[in-house]
């Protein structure tokens, strides 16, 4: 958690309220940098009240609305510590008139999109976002209320099965991905986006939680880490070379089905095909290659694809 600037706060009250009495409410002008208001929130909620259309009030059973907590935003300027000083914005208006208009969030808002996350980051300004600028999503314009509801109670990043109707907003591809017949169990609520992803920004590509994706695997599938007796190459490199992260129309996330898989890289004219003939296949080049692409071919032999600890598991059979 970031300090709000603690030892400017009072200083910061008391001018505002010097300018407060300078400005008295009735001939404030127009041309004026906008004040805030003496009565804090409870001026706001004489109109933003439970017969407002826009929730407003849920804010007070969030971490924002403990006014006991003196890092919250209701222990400093409460709803204008976010939305700004109100200026005129909470006084009436005459007909024909228009209010004046008060710092908001969200897309299609006047307030400008820096200006909206440079709020949050003035108190959210810790580890999980020191790479929020120059982060995908700060430089895509992306912007903290396009993720969170301050406003709810529930905020839905915070909740495997909302975070994934959120994210799939703007994410529709990676959301058909996780429907796929094997899928990260994300949209079973076991895992979420933000197990693998740090949104808010990363030093890593894909916004990757881990310095690499081999290290982001083996946080959840520790039984895959080596070492072992007799590694398999490509899994000590990136498990991604042979599975997908999010879903696959193969079994197991694989990219492609073996044999297909396997031959990308073993060329199978090597392969010792003549010496097994004894398993009732026939013999022949063109059969005996058939018998090492039958069901789950490769494997039938080579079950130990990420790698083996038995004393002759060379070639991957046991
Ligand atoms: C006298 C009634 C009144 C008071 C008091 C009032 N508002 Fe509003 N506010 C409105 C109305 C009405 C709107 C709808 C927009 C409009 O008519 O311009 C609005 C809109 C807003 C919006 C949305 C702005 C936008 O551009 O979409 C925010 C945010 C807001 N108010 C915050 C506050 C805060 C914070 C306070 C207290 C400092 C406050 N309001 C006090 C009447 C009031
Ligand atoms: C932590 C910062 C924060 C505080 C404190 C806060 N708000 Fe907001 N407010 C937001 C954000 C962000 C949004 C955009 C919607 C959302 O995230 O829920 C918003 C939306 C609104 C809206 C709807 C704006 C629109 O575009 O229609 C109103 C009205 C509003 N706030 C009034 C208030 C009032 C009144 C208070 C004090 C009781 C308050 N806010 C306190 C951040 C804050
Ligand atoms: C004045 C400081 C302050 C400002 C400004 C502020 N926050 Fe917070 N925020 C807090 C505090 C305090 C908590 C509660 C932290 C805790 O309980 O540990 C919190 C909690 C949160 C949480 C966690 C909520 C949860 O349910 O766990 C989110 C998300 C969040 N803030 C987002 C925002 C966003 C988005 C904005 C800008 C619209 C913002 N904050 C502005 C102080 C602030
Ligand atoms: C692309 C969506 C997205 C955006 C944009 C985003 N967040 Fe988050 N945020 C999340 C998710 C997801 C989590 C939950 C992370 C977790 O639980 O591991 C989160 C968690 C948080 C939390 C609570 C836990 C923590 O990390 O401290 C705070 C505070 C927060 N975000 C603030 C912000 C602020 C401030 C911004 C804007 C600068 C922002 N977020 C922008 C998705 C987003
Ligand atoms: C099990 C970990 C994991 C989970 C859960 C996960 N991702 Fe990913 N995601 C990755 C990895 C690893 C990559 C990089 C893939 C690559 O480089 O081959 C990635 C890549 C991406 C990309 C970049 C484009 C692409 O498809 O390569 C987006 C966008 C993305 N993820 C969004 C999401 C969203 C949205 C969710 C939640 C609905 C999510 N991810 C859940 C691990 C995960
Ligand atoms: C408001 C739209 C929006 C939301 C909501 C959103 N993103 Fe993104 N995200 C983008 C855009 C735009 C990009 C950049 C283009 C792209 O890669 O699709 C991006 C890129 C990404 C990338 C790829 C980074 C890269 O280097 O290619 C990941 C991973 C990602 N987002 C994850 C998430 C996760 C997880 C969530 C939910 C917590 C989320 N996004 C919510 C708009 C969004
Ligand atoms: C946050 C934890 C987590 C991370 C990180 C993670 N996984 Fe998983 N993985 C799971 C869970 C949970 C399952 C489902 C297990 C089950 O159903 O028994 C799973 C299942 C799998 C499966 C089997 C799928 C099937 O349909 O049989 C494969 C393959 C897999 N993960 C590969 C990976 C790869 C590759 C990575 C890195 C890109 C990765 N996992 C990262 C948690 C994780
Ligand atoms: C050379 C290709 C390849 C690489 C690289 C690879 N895998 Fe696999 N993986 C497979 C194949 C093939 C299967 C299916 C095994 C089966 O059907 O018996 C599989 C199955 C799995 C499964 C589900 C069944 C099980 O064994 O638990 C998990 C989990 C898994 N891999 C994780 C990983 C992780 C983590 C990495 C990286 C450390 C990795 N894989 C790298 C080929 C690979
Ligand atoms: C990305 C390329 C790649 C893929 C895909 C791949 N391998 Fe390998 N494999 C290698 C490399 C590199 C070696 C090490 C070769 C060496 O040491 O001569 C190896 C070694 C082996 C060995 C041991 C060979 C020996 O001489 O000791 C077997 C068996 C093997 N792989 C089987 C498979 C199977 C089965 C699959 C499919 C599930 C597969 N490989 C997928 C690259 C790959
Ligand atoms: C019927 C069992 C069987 C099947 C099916 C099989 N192999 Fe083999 N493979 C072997 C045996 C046994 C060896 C060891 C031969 C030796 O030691 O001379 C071997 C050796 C290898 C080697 C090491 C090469 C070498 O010259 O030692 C690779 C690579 C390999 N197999 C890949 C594959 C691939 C890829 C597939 C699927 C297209 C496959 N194997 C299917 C039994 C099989």
């Amino acid at each position: 958690m970031g300090t709000y600037e603690q030892t400017t706060i009072p200083a910061f009250c008391l001018l505002i309220f010097l300018t407060a009495l300078i400005l008295s409410p009735v001939n404030a002008a127009e041309d004026k940098p906008p004040a805030y208001s003496k009565k804090g929130a409870d001026t706001c909620l004489k109109c933003h009240d439970e017969d407002n259309e826009y929730p407003v009030l849920p804010i007070f059973r969030t971490g924002h609305g403990e006014s006991n907590d003196s890092r919250s935003p209701m222990a400093i300027l409460q709803c204008e510590t976010c939305h700004g000083p109100a200026g005129n914005h909470p006084k009436r208006v005459r007909e024909g008139e228009v209010r004046p208009p008060i710092r908001t969030f969200g897309k299609n808002v006047w307030t400008p999109l820096p200006e909206q996350n440079a709020v949050c980051l003035r108190c959210h300004d810790d580890t999980p976002r020191i790479n929020w600028h120059g982060g995908v999503h700060e430089t895509e314009s992306v912007g903290c209320a396009d993720c969170h509801q301050v406003h709810s109670r529930h905020d839905p990043m915070a909740d495997a099965g909302n975070q994934i109707e959120k994210c799939s907003q703007c994410h529709l591809r990676q959301k058909a991905e996780f429907s796929r017949r094997s899928s990260h169990p994300v949209r079973f609520k076991q895992l979420r986006c933000s197990d693998c992803h740090n949104p808010h920004g990363t030093f890593n590509d894909k916004l990757i939680k881990t310095d690499s994706k081999i290290d982001l695997c083996l946080r959840c599938h520790a039984e895959k880490r080596g070492p072992v007796l007799w590694p398999h190459a490509p899994v000590v490199e990136d498990c991604t070379i042979c599975h997908y992260a999010h879903g696959s129309i193969q079994a197991a996330l694989l990219k492609k089905r073996p044999p297909l898989l396997c031959q990308q890289c073993h060329n199978n004219a090597g392969h010792p095909s003549t010496l097994y003939t004894g398993d009732g296949l026939p013999a022949g080049n063109i059969a005996s290659q058939r018998k090492f692409l039958l069901g789950k071919s490769c494997l039938n032999c080579h079950s130990q694809v990420h790698g083996s600890n038995h004393p002759s598991g060379v070639k991957l059979m046991r």
